[in-house]
């Protein structure tokens, strides 16, 4: 049975590190990369605070398409190079957005979201996505969340 939870007696750090255990668990030995997503997606929702979405764009043919995530309803394709999401894959960079008002052509999706955390992910050195956090409070995510989405990115590198 998923049992897992973050510690609040351990540094920000240290749970995601168990974030990463817990990920790693979760797709061991799974090859369907939807299945692995959708576990990924439902982690990531029980596990952050103060988050309104999370989940994954999948690069398709030069296209980001929706692919698993708990939250609202979302928008399915995302041009490369458009939007905080297509952002992440042409600069191949983590977008750490403390305000999304203040980023141009953010896509929004939720009206209530104030902050975004988009972070590459890659499969054999070819990025093949983006894992995309969003949270209802303007700044929610910070370097070290960034060094942990970008940690868990890089553990489940083959498996979605
Ligand atoms: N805000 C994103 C679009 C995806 S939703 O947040 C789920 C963007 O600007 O790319």
């Amino acid at each position: 049975m998923y049992d897992f939870s973050a510690d609040p007696t351990l540094s920000k750090a240290e749970n995601y590190a168990s974030l990463c255990d817990a990920a790693v668990a979760l797709v061991a030995g799974e090859t369907d990369r939807v299945a692995n997503m959708a576990n990924i997606a439902a982690l990531l929702w029980d596990f952050l605070p103060h988050v309104n979405w999370t989940g994954f764009y999948r690069l398709i043919d030069d296209t980001l398409v929706l692919g698993p995530f708990q939250g609202r309803p979302a928008c399915i394709r995302i041009a490369i190079g458009e939007g905080v999401c297509g952002t992440a894959i042409s600069s191949k960079e983590t977008q750490l957005v403390a305000d999304v008002h203040a980023f141009p052509g953010h896509i929004a999706c939720d009206a209530t979201t104030q902050s975004e955390l988009v972070v590459p992910v890659w499969r054999s050195g070819v990025v093949c996505g983006v894992i995309d956090l969003d949270s209802p409070t303007k700044g929610r995510f910070d370097r070290e969340d960034a060094a942990g989405i970008e940690k868990l990115a890089r553990a489940l590198d083959g498996f979605v």
